[in-house]
């Protein structure tokens, strides 16, 4: 027997296999390599398992769970405002246009000032791994260093984090105290960018990631857009806008391009299997499948599209025509930072679209038949979906995936998951765990095989 295993976890736990079907591994011996890569997944049967566990239980090296604790996957995040989380909870009333003008665009520029941002920051960095989220693809702002700031303490606080310096070139739409200060400006600013997490990353056990980030077609030149999808290129970086959010955002690009914003991404070289584009709501057919030919993903964003979009994303139909999905929780757009919350609304808002939500009509002429999502579908999501999104080895509980996990416990002092039947079957314990946990039953938080978060 190989006794060369860095870790080796026991425990039961839930991962996903298809987006309806989760696997429910109960007692397994999950062996890791030093890179917190799974090499091997060990059940009672296994000739192995024996041998394995008398080999590690005792050492320093094996983490056993207690009863009523359980593995899931970490939750990736794949869409997230950072200096948002400054005004997170407030302000959810308003277009958003009018909530950018008036509300976001002055708190971002706060993000100049470097002991602001990295309050700011740390606390949503430590907030996010409490709430069970191991990866997040963030939106800074349009500031270098302050990105840059976001990206190191992802790196300290062992959060995988993609960061994205945002960019707004376009001197009639951004105001004067928020923007690039020229087109030529926001490429070196966003090259420069990306080499600086490239080295970054280079230190880190977990990775840290640069990402493109024009903010949305209307705070962007033409020059702008199709210079960072040169660069996208130039440096193999992910990428990451908003696209087909609004009707007022839908619109305006019509009128200036003439064709959709999905249309108008691909021409500027910016849908590609390492972007995300979040929302997407109003994607026509043609739309959806330049999404799924080209790779590009959505995250879905089922809290913030109740305030911004008016609309519910169709994302069982999207699923069906073979485009990625994940789930983001848009902060602030969307008020909270716990992806089971996102897990919740989007199951959700998945009813309402299908049974439709004017009572005036008769049922039949209500929703969107065959639209509704189960938990297993929004845990598929923001797990595994989340991992094929970004192209990353995550979100799957399986050997060569990384050990991205929270450790759920049900019996935890002030939010006990109350499960009376002993019979209970793992799928409906799985239920219980996605729709009634609280953070204080995230017990434990790992990103590639390192503890990053304990609750006390
Ligand atoms: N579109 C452009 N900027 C933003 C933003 O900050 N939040 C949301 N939800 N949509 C946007
Ligand atoms: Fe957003």
């Amino acid at each position: 027997m190989d006794h060369a295993y860095a870790k080796v976890f026991r425990g039961a736990a839930f991962t996903s296999k298809t987006p309806q079907e989760v696997d429910a591994l109960k007692d397994c011996l999950f062996c890791l390599d030093a890179d917190g890569v799974i090499q091997r997944i060990l059940k009672p049967l296994d000739p192995d398992y024996g041998t394995t566990l008398a080999a590690y239980s005792g050492t320093d090296k094996f983490h056993e769970l207690a009863e009523g604790q359980y593995f899931l996957p970490g939750f990736i995040d794949l869409h997230i405002h950072a200096p948002q989380w400054a005004q997170a909870g407030t302000v959810m009333d308003i277009p958003l246009h009018d909530w950018l003008d008036t509300y976001t665009f002055p708190l971002e520029s706060k993000f100049s000032d470097l002991d602001f941002a990295r309050k700011v920051y740390q606390d949503l960095v430590a907030t996010l791994l409490a709430n069970g989220t191991t990866t997040a693809l963030y939106f800074a702002t349009v500031h270098k260093e302050a990105s840059f700031l976001l990206a190191q303490i992802c790196a300290d606080k062992g959060q995988r984090g993609l960061v994205g310096k945002v960019v707004m070139d376009d001197w009639e739409q951004n105001p004067a105290y928020y923007r690039d200060e020229s087109t030529e400006a926001a490429l070196a600013d966003t090259e420069s960018f990306i080499q600086l997490v490239q080295e970054l990353n280079k230190t880190t056990k977990q990775g840290v990631y640069p990402v493109v980030t024009p903010r949305f077609i209307p705070s962007c030149t033409d020059e702008a857009l199709a210079g960072l999808g040169e660069l996208a290129k130039k440096y193999d970086t992910h990428i990451q806008s908003h696209c087909s959010e609004s009707d007022w955002e839908h619109n305006y690009v019509h009128e200036r391009m003439h064709k959709s914003d999905t249309f108008a991404l691909h021409e500027m070289g910016l849908l590609q299997d390492k972007a995300v584009m979040a929302h997407a709501v109003f994607l026509s057919d043609a739309d959806a499948e330049l999404f799924a030919e080209t790779g590009t993903a959505i995250a879905h964003c089922p809290i913030s599209n109740v305030f911004f979009s008016n609309g519910v994303l169709p994302a069982a139909r999207f699923t069906q025509k073979g485009i990625d999905i994940g789930l983001g929780t848009d902060i602030s757009g969307g008020f909270s930072p716990s992806l089971f919350d996102n897990i919740r609304q989007a199951v959700i808002a998945s009813r309402m679209l299908e049974e439709g939500v004017d009572p005036s009509l008769p049922a039949s002429e209500r929703g969107l038949p065959h639209s509704r999502i189960s938990a297993n579908e929004a845990f598929y999501y923001v797990t595994a979906g989340g991992g094929q999104s970004l192209s990353l080895p995550i979100g799957r509980l399986e050997k060569n995936y990384i050990w991205d996990v929270q450790v759920i416990d049900v019996n935890a002092p002030n939010a006990k998951l109350q499960i009376f039947e002993e019979a209970i079957s793992m799928e409906d314990l799985l239920h219980k765990i996605l729709f009634l946990s609280r953070p204080e039953n995230i017990r434990e938080v790992w990103v590639q095989g390192e503890c990053v978060h304990k609750r006390l």
